[in-house]
């Protein structure tokens, strides 16, 4: 298969791979070209390097979709038949947002608030790759997109990324985190203490679970 062919016959284009291996730049190469060739493309890019927001004439990407401006398209003397968006992964950003989407509206604020929820959105390495397997299905969801190009952290395997989710799932759902994560839903100030060690106990495990 050719590029242009992945390219006009895919929804959905992941660049995984180890670290330094191009995957960032192939991921902003590959919605390019779409847009190029007619589609409403758009990369979800985990690499906050300005290069890339730059090179793609933005001052900086955001959690929110931005379009490329068609001026930045004109000086480089290309006419895209498309359009091209980009967008940041925004690891905390997306926790919320999935609590958001799925908890009671009762619950809502208590989980936001949680220590332990706070903890866990914002340091364990397996959580960007679940978010951005999220990310990808809002996006895949909003109907805005024929082109959504996914660029990854480096993992040691690139389907580590994939299978993220799953990983995560059946760690969760064993009783033992149970056991870990209660304290904390009732937790006091008394409970801080013990919270950090306690914690970082259990994100190393769950690293360890999820393989990345
Ligand atoms: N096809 C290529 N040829 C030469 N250099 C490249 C190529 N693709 C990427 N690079 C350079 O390699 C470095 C790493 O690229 P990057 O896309 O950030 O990789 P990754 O996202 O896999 O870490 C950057 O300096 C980039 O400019
Ligand atoms: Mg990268």
């Amino acid at each position: 298969m050719t590029l242009g062919e992945l390219v006009a016959r895919h929804q959905i284009v992941i660049s995984a791979g180890s670290g330094g291996v191009g995957k960032t730049t192939v991921a902003a190469s590959l919605a390019l070209w779409g847009a190029l060739e007619g589609r409403r493309a758009v990369v979800l890019t985990i690499d906050p390097a300005r290069r890339l927001a730059s090179s793609l004439g933005l001052a900086s990407l955001g959690s929110e979709e931005r379009d490329i401006p068609a001026e930045h398209f004109r000086a480089q003397g290309l006419a895209p038949k498309g359009t091209l968006a980009a967008m940041m992964l925004d690891q905390k950003g997306a926790w919320d947002a999935l609590v958001e989407r799925h908890a009671p509206p009762e619950a809502r604020d208590r989980i936001l608030t949680n220590r332990f929820y706070q903890h866990l959105s914002q340091s364990f390495a397996g959580s960007y790759e679940y978010m951005a397997i999220e990310q990808l299905c809002a996006l895949a969801e909003s109907g805005r997109y024929d082109l959504i190009v996914v660029d990854t952290p480096p993992t040691r395997h690139a389907l580590d990324f994939l299978e993220a989710p799953r990983r995560i799932a059946d760690f969760l759902d064993r009783k033992i985190i149970k056991w870990f994560v209660r304290p904390y839903f009732s937790a006091g100030w008394s409970a801080l203490r013990a919270m950090n060690r306690t914690a970082g106990f259990l994100l190393r495990r769950l690293e360890q679970a999820t393989g990345i």
